[in-house]
């Protein structure tokens, strides 16, 4: 967790412009991301587990298929991040960057969209979509999952 939060907080610098941007810096935070959730991040957390000192909850044995499909969301997030990277060698490309009327962060402020929701590609949304997208997940499991909110 600690090491996904760290490599969070290197992408989220490069696009709000307070870090310089680097593609292998990027990419090898987005791979750590990738790397420590999905499987990885569900091992950490064994059934039976939680309780006790950890700040996780009982809800990850009660809700395991929850708990699991926000793990692999990271997961499928992360990888498009780390193939974005790939794509924009040089410099953030406009192309990575959300626009408005996208959705991103105004989608919450208008609220659910009438009808099943449908599930974004995230190969084809912007770079920084995706990476708010995760930072969703990253809050809606520790809302649900430990007892002290992130
Ligand atoms: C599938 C659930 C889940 C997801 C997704 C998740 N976390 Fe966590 N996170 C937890 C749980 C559970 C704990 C509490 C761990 C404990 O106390 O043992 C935690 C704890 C943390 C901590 C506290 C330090 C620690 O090691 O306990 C940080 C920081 C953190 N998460 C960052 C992140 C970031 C950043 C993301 C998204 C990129 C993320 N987490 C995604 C479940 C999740």
């Amino acid at each position: 967790m600690k090491a996904m939060a760290e490599a969070a907080k290197t992408i989220a610098g490069m696009f709000e412009g307070k870090t310089d941007y680097d593609a292998t810096a990027f990419k090898l935070a987005a791979e750590t991301l990738r790397t420590k959730s999905g499987d990885a991040l569900i091992a950490e957390f064994p059934r039976g587990s939680v309780g006790g000192s950890t700040t996780a909850k009982a809800e990850i044995d009660q809700f395991p298929d929850e708990f699991a499909a926000l793990a692999h969301h990271v997961q499928t997030l992360a990888a498009a991040l780390s193939r974005a990277a790939d794509t924009a060698p040089d410099g953030i490309t406009d192309n990575m960057r959300m626009k408005p009327g996208t959705g991103g962060m105004g989608s919450s402020l208008l609220g659910k969209r009438a009808g099943p929701t449908k599930e974004l590609d995230p190969s084809e949304i912007p770079a920084e979509h995706v990476f708010h997208l995760m930072l969703q997940d990253c809050t809606s499991c520790h809302a649900k999952f430990r007892s002290k909110p992130l």
